[in-house]
């Protein structure tokens, strides 16, 4: 009877010893799966499989926990299912690319205090970025681009610690964008374009040691000129598509600027001769204002016609001459 037993051990244990996932994480998928209505994408989200072998899951090399969880493209019509909230050990979370996932950025995501990466794109999630988002301290990437999110942008976004990028474009975000946003203490990559943001860049954004700023496609007014000056870091830089309106002739340029997009505004007044000093891969200043000769020299000859045309008077090369 022993040696029964024990050879029945031998045979049962390597199935069961052999399960990484931890119980209550299994759990907790299982019911996300339910919450999704089964959809196909989750096919491998067996009961009787390892769910650290399911199909866009991880487990922590060492903790055997659920760490991440990637859910996209897929025919799935439902919202994020509360239960996401019960992965304690999640650090990248992804739904993107589903058309058919509606409602609100889930409250129980705040729960997420490992979180370093959240990106919830191209999705039609409504209602408004929350506030509580601001308490993922250990969010590293933060893209909530291309879903149905309206409302204005919480200042407590600047609160993050340790942000390489914010991805806001490409949603229905109205209002100004917060005075807080020129006090981030890591300095993010920041995309905001796509959206009806109003009102007047905040000069606070003239202190940040910016590397990449989209604001375009929005509605917001007046200067843009601190956001070019010779103090800062800027590489690109692109506020097209809005009402700005500011003399561009004294402006003073950062040096490592090598894109720059400032057509479809009010802009006025001439090209600067700075500009032949930076080394730009693009420049756009086509459907503004400006008037007078283009500086010669530098890069300024070397675009088309496309990215000088349709202001008030400027002349010169590569635009007839004056
Ligand atoms: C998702 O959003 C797109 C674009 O806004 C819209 O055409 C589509 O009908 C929406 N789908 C659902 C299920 O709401
Ligand atoms: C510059 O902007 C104008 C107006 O939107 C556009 O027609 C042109 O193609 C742009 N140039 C480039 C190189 O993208």
């Amino acid at each position: 009877m022993f040696r029964f037993c024990f050879l029945l051990f031998l045979l049962l244990a390597p199935a069961t010893l052999s399960e990484l996932c931890n119980p209550q994480d299994k759990n907790v998928l299982l019911k996300i799966k339910k919450d999704l209505n089964n959809p196909y994408l989750l096919a491998s989200w067996k009961s009787n499989t390892d769910c650290c072998d399911w199909y866009t899951v991880t487990c922590d090399s060492t903790t055997n926990r659920i760490n991440s969880l990637t859910i996209f493209s897929g025919q799935l019509s439902a919202q994020i299912p509360t239960s996401v909230g019960d992965l304690p050990y999640l650090e990248k979370l992804e739904f993107r690319e589903l058309s058919d996932l509606t409602g609100p950025i889930q409250p129980t995501i705040a729960k997420l205090t490992n979180l370093n990466f959240l990106r919830l794109k191209n999705t039609n999630i409504s209602g408004p970025v929350p506030n509580f988002l601001a308490q993922l301290k250990k969010l590293t990437f933060l893209d909530l681009s291309f879903n149905d999110l309206t409302g204005t942008i919480p200042s407590a976004l600047s609160q993050f610690p340790n942000l390489n990028a914010l991805h806001l474009d490409g949603n229905k975000l109205t209002g100004p964008i917060p005075d807080s946003f020129g006090f981030f203490n890591k300095v993010p990559d920041l995309y905001l374009s796509h959206n009806q943001l109003s009102g007047k860049i905040p000069v606070s954004l003239g202190n940040l040691k910016l590397t990449v700023i989209d604001l375009s496609w929005n509605k917001l007014e007046g200067d843009a000129s601190f956001l070019l000056g010779p103090s800062l870091t800027t590489q690109i830089i692109d506020v097209s598509r809005n009402l700005l309106q500011f003399d561009l002739s004294n402006v003073k340029f950062t040096n490592s600027l090598t894109s720059l997009d400032l057509s479809h505004n009010s802009i006025f007044g001439s090209l600067p001769a700075g500009l032949t000093a930076l080394n730009l891969q693009y420049l756009n200043v086509s459907y503004n204002s400006l008037c007078g000769q283009i500086p010669v020299g530098g890069k300024l000859q070397s675009f088309t016609i496309y990215e000088y045309f349709h202001n008030k008077c400027l002349c010169g090369s590569p635009l007839p001459s004056c």
